[in-house]
């Protein structure tokens, strides 16, 4: 169970993984939430990775091929992982394909998540996320039990520091140059499923459950 999850920002890429790593009891890798984590705590990564984030820019490609690279030695991933923002350049598609290689076992398959901008942008501009235990919720679509607060552990919730309009339009816009190219890659391979990412959390997940034991 080596599964990618590819898609826009916002596509609900972290939603869907959740439950899936659920689901198939393999663990959820998100970078997006190793370079926040690295940035809370100040880290030398985080240091480099907060001004580009806040941008909406992408993270060099060296600094995440060697995250990845640490991250795929854990022995938490004999089983599998859900893998959720990387990929996001063919470079970094290349080298996760010769780690996955010299570990042996299946190749990865690739779920692309499919949502138009405009939802996008509906779906960022109202996510709410916990900065304790990571869960999201959207303000119409998936609000918590209190305002404000998380239902899992209590915590405040908060907005993300790239959820602002210009960061938001320039991760698009990285996204269409740099990260579209990736599911190209896969398709080649055989190895893509698209889904239509339209429609309520769960109409997506069975989707992507179809799709992967058809
Ligand atoms: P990352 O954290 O990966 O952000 P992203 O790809 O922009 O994706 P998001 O987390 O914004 O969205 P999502 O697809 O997970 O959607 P979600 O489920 O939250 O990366 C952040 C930054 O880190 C990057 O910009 C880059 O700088 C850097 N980075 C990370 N990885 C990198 C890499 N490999 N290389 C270089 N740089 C890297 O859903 C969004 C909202 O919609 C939520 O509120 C949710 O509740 C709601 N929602 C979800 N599904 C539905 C639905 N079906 N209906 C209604 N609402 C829904």
């Amino acid at each position: 169970m080596r599964i990618i999850l590819l898609g826009a920002p916002g596509s609900g890429k972290g939603t869907q993984a959740k439950r899936m790593a659920d689901r198939f009891g393999v663990p959820h890798i998100s970078t997006g939430d190793i370079l926040r984590a690295a940035v809370r705590e100040g880290t030398e990564l985080g240091n480099k990775a907060a001004p580009i984030m806040a941008s909406g820019g992408l993270v060099p490609d060296d600094l995440m091929i060697g995250i990845i690279r640490e991250r795929m030695q854990g022995a938490d991933i004999a089983a599998g992982f859900i893998l959720d923002g990387f990929p996001r350049t063919v470079e970094q598609a290349e080298k996760l394909d010769a780690i996955l290689a010299g570990n042996g076992g299946e190749p990865a398959r690739v779920v692309a998540l499919l949502v138009p901008d405009d939802v996008i942008i509906r779906r960022l501009g109202g996510r709410r996320s916990c900065p304790e235990c990571g869960a999201v919720y959207h303000v119409e679509s998936t609000p918590p039990k209190k305002e404000g607060m998380c239902d899992r552990c209590g915590a405040g919730l908060v907005e993300r520091r790239d959820d602002k309009e210009e960061a938001i339009r320039a991760r698009l816009e990285a996204y269409s140059a740099q990260t579209m190219p990736v599911a190209g890659h896969y398709a080649n391979k055989g190895a893509l499923y698209e889904i239509d990412g339209l429609g309520s959390v769960d109409e997506i997940f069975e989707r992507i459950e179809t799709a992967l034991t058809r």
